[in-house]
């Protein structure tokens, strides 16, 4: 598949990001059916042969839309590369084997995993938050970049998007995929216009029903704004933007002491799953929809904001 194939099979172009401990099948299928493309991290299965199990039902349920006339996007799925992930080269296998059309990679290039997603025709695509580790992932052949700007939820960045994907673009021809604070339809034209290629929606599908957020943590996103956001190293060793009303629930506010090192096992299973994390874009967030209801606003109002600004809505 190419990047322009993969995105005129998309409705909105956009990605229902991988999110620890929130993103399952169930959100996957529909954000799909909804013309976005879904994904998962591979961590949020237990054991490899979780990962097996879901991508299996994925597919399936997915080939049913087909059977019943529909024409789903594609999906993705997210390998955290990083030493302390054991998992990776068994769950690189299964993701292999099902030909996962599009391979996010977080926290670290192993030339490898590249070639392997593009030996059976998939694309990857690294999330990065330095020029410095853009100017790698773009040298070692990614498909794309994931811009992640101030704001974002989960592990962000600090640069603002505007400087930042012009500046991937100086140096890289790939598709850029700006992620940080996007929570709807116009701010997916926005980035367009912009220059990036695709949106990247985290904190915006955790407030939807089949998230698998705690319906807590779904309140707490529609009450917060964005100076209820911290932006921390204490939870995870590596600086993230969580909501400081969690922080506070275990008793932290964000400036202690990070772990000494990343740990993608149970520490980080723990740590997530006790402060939830969430970007900015909490400010936008207003209600918790179907992954459906939600999916199509965003192509309404992506197409009304493309018609606006004069632009061509098709992705
Ligand atoms: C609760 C949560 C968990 C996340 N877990 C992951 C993850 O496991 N892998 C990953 O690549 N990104 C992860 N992210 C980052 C998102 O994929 C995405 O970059 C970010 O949410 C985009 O910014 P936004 O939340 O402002 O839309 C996570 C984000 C959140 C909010």
């Amino acid at each position: 598949m190419t990047p322009a194939e993969l995105l005129s099979r998309l409705t909105v172009p956009a990605v229902a990001s991988p999110m620890f401990l929130v993103s399952g099948p169930d959100l996957v299928v529909e954000a799909c059916r909804g013309g976005v493309l879904g994904a998962f991290p591979a961590l949020n299965q237990r054991t490899s042969e979780g990962v097996d199990a879901w991508l299996s039902e994925i597919e399936e349920r997915l080939e049913a839309a087909r059977r019943a006339g529909e024409a789903p996007a594609p999906y993705a799925v997210n390998l955290i590369v990083h030493g302390s992930n054991q998992r990776i080269d068994r769950d690189l296998e299964i993701v292999a084997a099902h030909k996962v059309l599009v391979v996010i990679t977080s926290l670290g290039i192993r030339p490898d995993v590249i070639e392997t997603v593009q030996g059976y025709g998939g694309l990857v695509f690294h999330d990065v938050i330095q020029t410095r580790h853009a100017r790698k992932a773009a040298a070692a052949g990614v498909d794309g970049l994931i811009a992640v700007c101030a704001g974002a939820g989960g592990h962000a960045g600090l640069l603002n998007p505007f400087a930042f994907v012009d500046e991937i673009r100086s140096f890289y021809e790939g598709l850029i995929i700006l992620a940080g604070a996007i929570s709807d339809g116009r701010h997916v034209a926005a980035a367009r216009l912009m220059g990036a290629d695709l949106a990247y929606m985290g904190t915006r599908f955790i407030a939807t029903e089949e998230s698998l957020a705690d319906p807590a943590y779904k309140q707490m996103i529609l009450e917060a704004g964005a100076a209820d956001i911290v932006y921390t190293p204490e939870i995870s060793g590596v600086a993230a933007n969580f909501l400081k009303e969690s922080l506070a629930r275990n008793g932290l506010d964000g400036s202690g002491a990070p772990p000494e090192t990343l740990d993608f096992g149970e520490r980080e299973a723990k740590a997530w799953r006790d402060v939830w994390s969430a970007g900015h874009g909490v400010a936008g967030v207003r209600d918790v929809p179907t992954t459906a209801a939600l999916c199509a606003r965003l192509a309404a109002e992506y197409a009304g904001a493309a018609e606006r600004l004069g632009f061509r809505a098709a992705a």
